[in-house]
């Protein structure tokens, strides 16, 4: 029987309707249970949304202004390179994020749909977590507050930016990413501050949209989870396209102008300043953990304030599961979503087990830059003897008539066994390539089993060949080195 204060009870309650919480709420559902998800998303249309960050302010808004910008700047500029002569090429900035706006509503309303189908309950509101796996839910405009209750707890809450109490975010100028995404002209002087995935990926899109961009980047290592290699064809890339990063870069003061605004940081040659109009703020995210449980609960915290879990996402409290950007790991939407399933199917009584050494990393920049798996200095430091295989696109005949053949594809394998620990993509469709490369590793195949894949010519992937022929010194469109 229901507790009598507990308007419904269920199966599993899923706090949090990003890509960790509505997949897990999907998947409960597909395995029968009774299912509710609880998410407080308000668009900015002012209607609540589920999909979380990822939908509404970061994967899929930044793709689109990705693929808008470079389409903008690939017409402009690289046309020509194809013998097409465009003129008077113009970029039309509020239909690019209404067109932008469309896609996040469409995909939204689509996840709204996957849960009638499903018969998942949303319940728009701001859950807090009590005893007895007890859920509070605060409506939207805060005036009630309704009690659930159900066998399992799934806390899927996500993350925000982190703050920086020198630069304060502003209505326009000082931005975040939800800011940066919605921005209706572009900026002629644009500063960001973190040269990690977020600034990088927009400072592209407002670079090629014509914004001076500014990089300043506390670290002096430049995309240092990288491998070495690659982070440092990227960087001569992105140097060669105009983005200016300044590494070492400590920022220690902002200033409002009446017409732009002051940075005021720190290098190694002492105090300096930029002057920008406008600023976006990515120094990383934080767990979004405040006001999710009530105090009396007894919920574990590691040191760094994300919900405490072991492998399977499971908290200190029975029948109580955290997964995605609240628990420790890379914050990334398929990982989170992985989570959601593997949690789901625990809850199942299965068995789920997740790889996070075969969870992919991609940054769209252009180049692209994917990786799967270990670096080189990873393997150095663990002591395992491996051999690396290279292939440069430049030799790649379909990177060549694509007129995008910078970069190249690495793969990393056992000395011994010549099993697949790593592989390491900066080029065209990394996005993509980088797939075969997760098949591989979560296959446990060696360099030579891809080695002996037949793949189609002409096509990107035969780069990919050609690297794990590299690994034994016997590709056939470059010169091995022994
Ligand atoms: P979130 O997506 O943050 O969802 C959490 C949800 O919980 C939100 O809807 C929030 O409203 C809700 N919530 C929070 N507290 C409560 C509460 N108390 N009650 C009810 N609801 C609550 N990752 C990639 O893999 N690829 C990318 O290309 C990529 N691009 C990105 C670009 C940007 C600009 C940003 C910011 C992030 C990007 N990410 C990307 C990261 C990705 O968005 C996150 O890893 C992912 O969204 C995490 O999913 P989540 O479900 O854990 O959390
Ligand atoms: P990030 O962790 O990728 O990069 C933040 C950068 O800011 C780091 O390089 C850090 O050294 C730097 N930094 C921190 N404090 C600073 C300071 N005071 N001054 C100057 N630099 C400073 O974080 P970001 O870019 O905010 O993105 C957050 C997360 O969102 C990423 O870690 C990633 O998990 C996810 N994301 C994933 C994407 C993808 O998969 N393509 C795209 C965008 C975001």
């Amino acid at each position: 029987m229901p507790d009598k204060h507990v308007t419904d009870k269920y199966d599993v309650i899923v706090i949090g309707g990003g890509p960790a919480g509505y997949v897990a709420a999907i998947r409960c559902a597909q395995l029968g249970m009774t299912t509710a998800c609880i998410d407080k998303w308000i668009n900015k249309d002012g209607k609540p949304a589920l999909g979380g960050t990822c939908l509404n302010v970061g994967c899929i808004p930044s793709k689109a202004l990705l693929e808008d910008s470079e389409q903008f700047e690939h017409i402009s500029k690289h046309s020509i390179e194809h013998g097409i002569t465009v003129k008077n090429v113009k970029m039309n900035i509020a239909a690019m994020i209404e067109r932008k706006d469309k896609i996040v509503t469409e995909l939204t309303a689509g996840i709204a749909q996957l849960f009638k189908a499903n018969k998942i309950a949303w319940l728009p509101g701001k859950g807090t977590l009590l005893t007895d796996k007890k859920v509070s839910v605060e409506s939207l405009d805060g005036d009630e507050s309704t009690l659930y209750q159900a066998d399992n707890i799934i806390i899927a809450t996500g993350s925000s930016p982190v703050e920086l109490a020198c630069a304060p975010l502003t209505d326009e100028r000082i931005v975040d990413n939800e800011g940066a995404l919605n921005w209706q002209s572009v900026p002629k002087r644009l500063g960001i501050i973190g040269a990690g995935v977020i600034g990088l990926e927009l400072g592209s899109v407002w670079r090629r949209l014509g914004a001076e961009v500014v990089i300043l980047e506390a670290m002096d290592d430049f995309l240092a989870a990288a491998d070495a290699q690659v982070s440092r064809h990227a960087k001569r890339e992105l140097d060669n396209q105009g983005l200016d990063i300044r590494l070492g870069s400590r920022i220690t003061n902002t200033k409002l102008n009446v017409n732009d605004l002051l940075v005021e940081y720190t290098d190694k040659k002492g105090e300096q300043q930029l002057t920008v109009d406008r600023l976006i703020v990515s120094v990383g995210r934080k767990p979004n953990t405040y006001g999710v449980v009530s105090d009396n609960l007894g919920l574990k915290f590691d040191k760094h304030n994300y919900i405490d879990v072991n492998d399977n996402c499971e908290t200190n409290i029975q029948g109580v599961y955290a997964i995605g950007d609240v628990v420790r790991g890379p914050m990334l939407a398929h990982k989170a979503s992985e989570e959601g399933v593997a949690v789901a199917e625990r809850i199942n009584g299965q068995k789920p087990h997740i790889d996070y050494n075969n969870c992919p990393w991609v940054i769209y920049t252009h180049p692209e830059i994917a990786w799967v798996g270990k670096t080189e200095k990873q393997l150095k430091k663990a002591g395992i003897n491996y051999r690396s295989g290279v292939f440069s696109f430049v030799a790649n005949g379909r990177a060549k008539a694509m007129n995008q053949a910078s970069g190249f594809v690495k793969i990393l394998a056992d000395e011994q066994s010549n099993r697949v620990l790593g592989v390491h993509i900066v080029g065209p469709a990394a996005s993509e390539l980088i797939g075969q490369a997760v098949i591989a590793m979560e296959s446990e195949n060696t360099s030579e089993d891809i080695a002996r894949t037949i793949f189609a010519h002409p096509s990107l992937s035969e780069s990919i060949h050609e690297a794990a022929l590299a690994v034994n010194a016997r590709a056939i469109h470059s010169v091995n080195r022994k």
